[in-house]
């Protein structure tokens, strides 16, 4: 079994190389809050920064460090125009809940504008229009019908044939107004804020187990607990799966490169196509008077991915789309998409007033966190805006759900099983060669192991702590990824990413 080649760029998301570490202190005596805020992504800040505003006392904890999960590796676009969402949910949910999801979105998007300048947050915020186009005339009757449903949705929305990439398009829906920016820049001056306002975060506190009641009980891998009224739940895939959303969710990893351009041929917009496996486009204040380009696209199932294949298409369009550019740095991203493509934020399940939950952004984590934080705050203090039962987890239509589930557990099932009884790439250990990674079966038990570049093997349990399917090596990220519910683990098998909450217990080798 063979390394990668080597891939370009520096392997570090922009964001996260543009800004400073973060430092809060770990919790280490139990407190007592009105709302506790599990994760430290957009939506748990947001959400902890919304509830300060409101005069509710906050404490935030995260597993790692604030927005430098998920949330420091998106591509940060601030738009409400998701694809081909509005006519989905005018055809699935009606024309009342697209014009609700409309300005749902539209009011996140001016919420992050207006507390950017209310802060003086310098934070490369651009405001342009958003695009989904196509290239192929295949797909320009849902262009069409996406633009008439965005506009009938109340959005400044319109059918285009002329954009400004610089590539013929046959046609796109173009909407005014969105937003481009920095996210992680934007989000640490909100906990900045947050924090001089009373509210409290706690860094490298994973949060181990919550008891419901009045009030709630959140408990931490060193044992302190926090007490509170309300429990917010927003760790991307949520920890405390009270309501079996492992099985209305569908994980999904995404790659991204980013180039320098002359300023001259900035396409000044947001972009997506959902052809070609996706791709999306964006830019950004670069050095020396230039833009960085970012473009997306290319996404999988976590560990069911040819990732280095799937980077080199990436870099191989974006080159051909914006010739003489060289990559400066890949990232990769991840998301999870609900059975009814609408997000999940709310009460976590039917016998609950006090546990909230925000998942399932669908890869529009960025408007879509910022409209958790109001949205949630709206309901703890009780104002819930008219938009509150569109987004309710508790939701559940097997009309049009039953299919994309089944379609999920079966994909599941298919792994949890077929993984088991599956001979490996390689025969032993002893077949895995420098900088590499496969699953084999030691002792009869199957065994995630990965060969460092001085040849020394790192070996952990192959069964995913969540449910317990067989984690898969992503090559280009040397890492181990479960393809059940999109659990990510390091080689030393702690958790990157849940829903896993426990690391990969280690595995003595021969
Ligand atoms: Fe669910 Fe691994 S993420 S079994």
């Amino acid at each position: 079994m063979a390394p990668s080649p080597t891939l370009p760029g520096t392997d570090e998301s922009y964001w996260m190389d543009t800004t400073s570490t973060t430092s809060y202190p770990a919790l280490t005596a139990d407190v007592e809050v009105d709302v506790a805020v599990v994760g430290g992504g957009i939506a748990g800040l947001c959400t902890a920064w919304e509830l300060t505003e409101a005069g509710r006392t906050v404490a935030l904890v995260e597993a790692d460090r604030i927005a430098a999960g998920v949330t420091g590796y998106t591509t940060a676009k601030l738009s409400v125009l998701h694809t081909l969402i509005y006519d989905k949910v005018r055809t699935s949910f009606g024309p009342d809940s697209a014009r609700l999801y409309a300005e749902s979105q539209q009011r996140a998007v001016q919420r992050v504008v207006a507390v950017a300048a209310r802060l003086h947050i310098d934070c490369d915020l651009e405001r342009v229009p958003a695009f989904t186009y196509a290239e192929s005339p295949d797909l320009l009757d849902r262009i069409r019908a996406e633009a008439d449903a965005a506009a009938d949705a109340g959005l400044a929305a319109s059918f285009v044939t002329e954009t400004g990439l610089p590539f013929p398009v046959a046609g796109a829906v173009r909407v005014e107004d969105q937003a481009q920016f920095h996210p992680r820049k934007y989000l640490l001056a909100l906990a900045d804020d947050l924090t001089r306002h009373g509210g409290q975060i706690f860094e490298r506190t994973r949060a181990t187990g919550l008891t419901e009641g009045d009030p709630c009980t959140v408990t931490t891998e060193g044992g302190p607990t926090i007490t509170a009224r309300h429990v917010v739940v927003a760790t991307h895939y949520p920890v405390f799966d009270r309501a079996m959303l492992f099985a209305r969710l569908e994980p999904r990893r995404e790659l991204v490169v980013a180039t320098a351009i002359p300023a001259g041929r900035d396409p000044g917009g947001v972009y997506l196509t959902p052809e070609q496996n996706t791709r999306s486009v964006r830019t950004a204040p670069y050095r020396d008077g230039q833009r960085l380009l970012i473009v997306t696209g290319e996404h999988f199932t976590p560990g069911a991915g040819n990732v280095t294949e799937q980077w080199q298409n990436l870099v191989e369009w974006t080159q051909q789309r914006f010739p003489g550019t060289e990559i400066a740095y890949r990232w990769a991203t991840q998301d999870n998409t609900t059975t009814d493509q609408v997000p999940f934020i709310g009460r976590f399940h039917l016998g609950t007033d006090r546990v909230y939950v925000a998942t399932g952004f669908g890869g529009w984590g960025m408007s879509t966190g910022v409209l958790s934080g109001q949205l949630i705050t709206a309901c703890i203090t009780g104002a819930e805006p008219p938009w509150a039962g569109l987004y309710d987890p508790r939701r559940l239509n097997l009309a049009r759900e039953a299919g994309p589930m089944m379609k999920l557990q079966a994909m599941a099932a298919a792994h949890f099983v077929g993984d088991r009884v599956r001979p490996s790439r390689v025969d032993s250990i002893d077949d895995i060669e420098p900088g590499t990674g496969a699953v084999v079966r030691v002792r009869g038990r199957q065994c995630a192991a990965y060969r460092d570049d001085t040849g020394e093997i790192h070996a952990v349990s192959a069964r995913c702590t969540h449910l317990g399917c067989i984690v898969h090596f992503n090559d280009a990220e040397t890492a181990w990824e479960c393809p059940c519910h999109g659990s990510r683990f390091a080689i030393d098998g702690t958790v990157i990413q849940g829903p896993a909450n426990r690391p990969l217990q280690p595995r003595d080798t021969p």
